[in-house]
């Protein structure tokens, strides 16, 4: 439930920064979420102070919990949600500039800014009595499996948004930033990272033998989540977003008997 509710404020604050908020609404919310206490809603302006009180008291709910089963505080979370909110900003500046980044600027910031190191932190977390010795400070280094679920992520999403007509409220994405740096069309683009998402597989199954015994259902954690990249944006189309997309899979699943 937890995990549902944290995915849910991502993509408030996400579509808060793409669609809502202006360069200088969405800076005030952030500098409030770096310092995350009630006073700080102040800063936020008036439509959007309702959320940034709904995030606090979210936050407080799910570290009464996570301490209630004697987990973890929530601290950790709380530091990447803030992270986070840094990278929209970041975004949110490079747009405003109309800032066409270099290919691994754009890389880095657009896999920090998928959510994944988060969420990977985030299942750790979940794991509870189960997670092994070491594992939380392992994902929090932010290992290459996680980085490649990042990457996968938000490659996967790059691909798919420019399949689809371009909306101008969006920062220069990898694809066009690739085309654009080496003077290339947008297939040739497309096929470059291709095969750069094929080598951030190749991470995540070795990432199955570096590792030792012990850490092993950690790292089996991160790649069950990098797994359900594919469901969301396989075939170059964005699920996440058109739900419609996903209407086979569902079907399989839950209505179409299996074939005997
Ligand atoms: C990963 O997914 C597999 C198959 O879906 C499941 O059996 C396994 O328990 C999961 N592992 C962890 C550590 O969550």
């Amino acid at each position: 439930m937890i995990f549902a509710k944290l995915f849910f404020l991502h993509i408030l604050l996400d579509d808060t920064n793409d669609v809502g908020a202006t360069l200088e609404e969405y800076g005030k919310l952030d500098a409030a979420i770096q310092r995350w206490e009630e006073s700080a809603v102040s800063l936020v302006p008036g439509y959007l102070k309702k959320f940034y009180n709904k995030l606090l008291i979210c936050f407080k709910e799910f570290d009464d919990e996570l301490r209630l089963n004697g987990i973890y505080s929530i601290d950790h979370i709380k530091k990447e949600f803030q992270q986070l909110s840094s990278c929209y900003l970041q975004e949110a500046e490079w747009l405003h500039q109309n800032h066409k980044a270099r290919f691994e600027d754009r890389l880095h910031l657009g896999a920090m800014s998928i959510g994944a190191t988060e969420l990977c932190v985030y299942v750790m977390v979940c794991m509870g009595d189960e997670m092994p010795e070491g594992a939380l400070e392992w994902v929090l280094a932010y290992p290459d499996v996680v980085m490649a679920c990042a990457k996968i992520g938000r490659l996967m999403n790059d691909l798919a948004a420019s399949s689809k007509p371009r909306n101008n409220r969006d920062v220069a994405n990898c694809v066009e930033c690739y085309a654009s740096e080496h003077k290339v069309t947008e297939e040739v683009a497309f096929a470059a990272i291709d095969s750069m998402i094929d080598d951030e597989w190749k991470t995540t199954n070795q990432a199955r033998f570096k590792h030792g015994r012990e850490l092993l259902p950690a790292v089996q954690r991160v790649i069950n989540f990098t797994l359900s990249r594919p469901v969301y944006y396989g075939d170059r189309k964005d699920a996440f977003t058109f739900s419609s997309h996903l209407e086979d899979i569902i079907k399989s699943l839950f209505v179409n008997p299996i074939p005997t």
